[in-house]
């Protein structure tokens, strides 16, 4: 198997994002999957011009772009992935500008005078099935204990799976990482054992990818889980009273 993970941070390989990527990666490695970090802050992505010269007959599908940035290389490897991971931190809640810059070029690949139907019965156009349709994972990272943070890159996914023919088999979102030293200070992680756990449980996602060829719900809820060591904090997080000791104390720090 095939996996490639796009990596949308604009801090690239020294970002969260990577760490988190790198943490899959082990466990689908060790499954014997072939894993590919695609980092797009290291490459050349130009933003869609929105000039539609690639659904006009003459240039159908040919981006103005093609031969003068790195995206067509990107396109040609997601193509021969099994499996793509679409990474991003939550940048002002939403995904990052970069990987929404590098999805706006998908627009290119569909002929949006062809209409068809999604394989989920959604009115749409031809797509490049070769590139897109094809499994993959989201898999987020933030800052904010809330979980409403990453609202809208969990509907955008949930909406590009449809559209796109292409099957989610697993969110991941990793929240409040930085309070744990962003998976570089291994003293500061003992006091947050879940954070331990969410590690482990997102390399046993790598291997699930590989094996069963989606991350179960089990693996997505310890990866993705409160890491806080306040007993009940996910239900305790909801109550005023709770979050004003809580905002006081981290004041306090
Ligand atoms: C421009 C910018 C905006 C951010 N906005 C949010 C936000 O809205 N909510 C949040 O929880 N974290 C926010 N963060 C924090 C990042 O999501 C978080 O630190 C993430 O782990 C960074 O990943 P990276 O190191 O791969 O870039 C923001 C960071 C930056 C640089």
């Amino acid at each position: 198997m095939k996996i490639i993970a796009l990596n949308g941070s604009h801090s690239g390989t020294h970002g969260y994002t990577h760490f988190l990527i790198q943490k899959i990666f082990k466990g689908a490695a060790a499954a014997g999957a072939d894993c590919e970090e695609i980092t797009l802050a290291k490459l050349k992505i130009n933003l869609c011009k929105g000039c539609n010269v690639c659904h006009q007959d003459k240039h159908l599908l040919h981006c103005i772009h093609d031969d003068k940035d790195d995206v067509a290389m990107i396109f040609a490897k997601m193509q021969e992935a099994d499996l793509l991971i679409y990474a991003t931190p939550i940048y002002v809640f939403n995904m990052s500008g970069l990987l929404k810059i590098f999805l706006d070029r998908l627009n290119s690949t569909g002929n949006s005078n062809d209409f068809r139907l999604s394989d989920s019965g959604k009115f749409f156009h031809h797509i490049s099935k070769d590139i897109y349709s094809k499994p993959f994972v989201s898999l987020i990272c933030h800052d904010n204990f809330e979980n409403e943070v990453s609202k809208s890159v969990t509907t955008y996914f949930s909406t590009f799976s449809k559209f796109m023919d292409a099957p989610l088999v697993g969110t991941i979102i990793r929240r409040s990482g930085k309070i744990t030293g962003y998976g570089k200070n291994p003293e500061k992680e003992l006091e947050y054992p879940k954070i331990i756990e969410s590690y482990r449980a997102i390399e046993q996602a790598g291997e699930e990818l590989v094996q069963q060829g989606r991350i179960t719900r089990s693996t997505q809820k310890v990866a993705s889980q409160d890491i806080i060591p306040v007993p009940f904090f996910s239900i305790l997080k909801h109550f005023a009273g709770f979050k004003r000791k809580a905002i006081e104390k981290l004041r306090e720090e």
